[in-house]
């Protein structure tokens, strides 16, 4: 559905009933990742609502909007599968009814380190129309992938900075049987760079390795993580960092009392590809 009185409509119905909403938010494209969220919020509530919505805020000028994957017809399909009742599939106009320039949500210090210093304006855009969709639907639970960490880290800071009633679910990453994470974006890969990609996982797995045997030194770790990235010639390094695991801070070392992070991101071709793992 389109519309949004009509999403507001079948919400509505649930909540006389009784029942929870929730909510999980998607470019489509979907995939098993994808799926993996939809089944938890069908586990967990009344009403699965999911939101198919190529958000153009979220591109930056010289990136993949035009030729993002639309594949609304198999989405559909898959939804139904997993037992979504609501697909909120807007136009564009209806999320921005007064142009992608209007009115928007930042969350500074957030929004601009690691995938924010290399993609400006970004989180703008995801923070933005994720607070639509709340707005939107009003979910109790809404649901993310660990996958994209900083932006589960943003939702959950916004949703606490501005009261919003609703409890974010991290999901974790799922990933192709050689530990590639899933992503809409894998499909741009040739099978060279299919094969190349998984430097990101391995460079992450040795990364948790070495902290599992012992290393706390930040910058031991972020040498493993380049170093391995590096080797792979189809591959070309963004950043890796290793960072507290709520505030995305850079650490220098890494303790028993504070969960960290491994985040990396990286060019193979024109696709440019993040992952991370929890260390420790
Ligand atoms: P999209 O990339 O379609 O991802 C939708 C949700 O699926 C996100 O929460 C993402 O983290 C999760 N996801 C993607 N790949 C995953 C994987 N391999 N394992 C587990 N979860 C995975 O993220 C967005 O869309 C947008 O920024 C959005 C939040 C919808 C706002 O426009």
């Amino acid at each position: 559905m389109e519309s949004i009185e009509v999403v507001r409509r079948a919400v509505a119905a649930a909540r006389r009933a009784g029942g929870t909403i929730g909510l999980v938010p998607t470019m489509g494209a979907l995939h098993d990742g994808h799926l993996r969220l939809i089944e938890r919020c069908r586990a967990e509530s009344d009403l699965v609502v999911v939101s198919i919505f190529v958000n153009p805020t979220q591109f930056g000028p010289s990136e993949d909007l035009e030729r993002y994957p639309r594949t609304l017809a198999e989405d559909c399909a898959r939804c139904d599968a997993a037992g979504a009742e609501v697909i909120f599939a807007p136009q564009v106009a209806t999320i921005y009814p007064h142009g992608t320039g209007s009115t928007f949500v930042e969350v500074p210090g957030l929004s601009d380190v690691l995938e924010g210093a290399s993609r400006p304006g970004h989180f703008r855009g995801v923070a933005t129309v994720v607070l639509k969709l709340f707005a939107i639907v009003g979910p109790d639970r809404a649901y993310f992938g660990q996958k994209d960490y900083q932006q589960q880290v943003l939702i959950r800071r916004m949703v606490a900075d501005l009261h919003v009633p609703v409890a974010i679910t991290t999901v974790p990453t799922v990933r192709e049987p050689d530990g590639l994470a899933l992503s809409s974006r894998n499909r741009y890969l040739n099978p060279a760079q299919r094969r190349a990609a998984t430097v990101l996982a391995r460079a992450l797995e040795r990364a948790g390795q070495a902290v599992v045997q012992g290393e706390r030194i930040g910058n031991r770790v972020r040498q493993i993580l380049r170093e391995t990235i590096e080797s792979e010639p189809l591959a070309r390094l963004d950043y890796a960092e290793v960072a507290d695991a709520e505030t995305l801070a850079p650490l220098d070392e890494l303790g028993p009392q504070r969960p960290a992070v491994a985040l990396v991101a990286a060019w193979v071709g024109s696709t440019r590809l993040i992952d991370n793992r929890l260390l420790g």
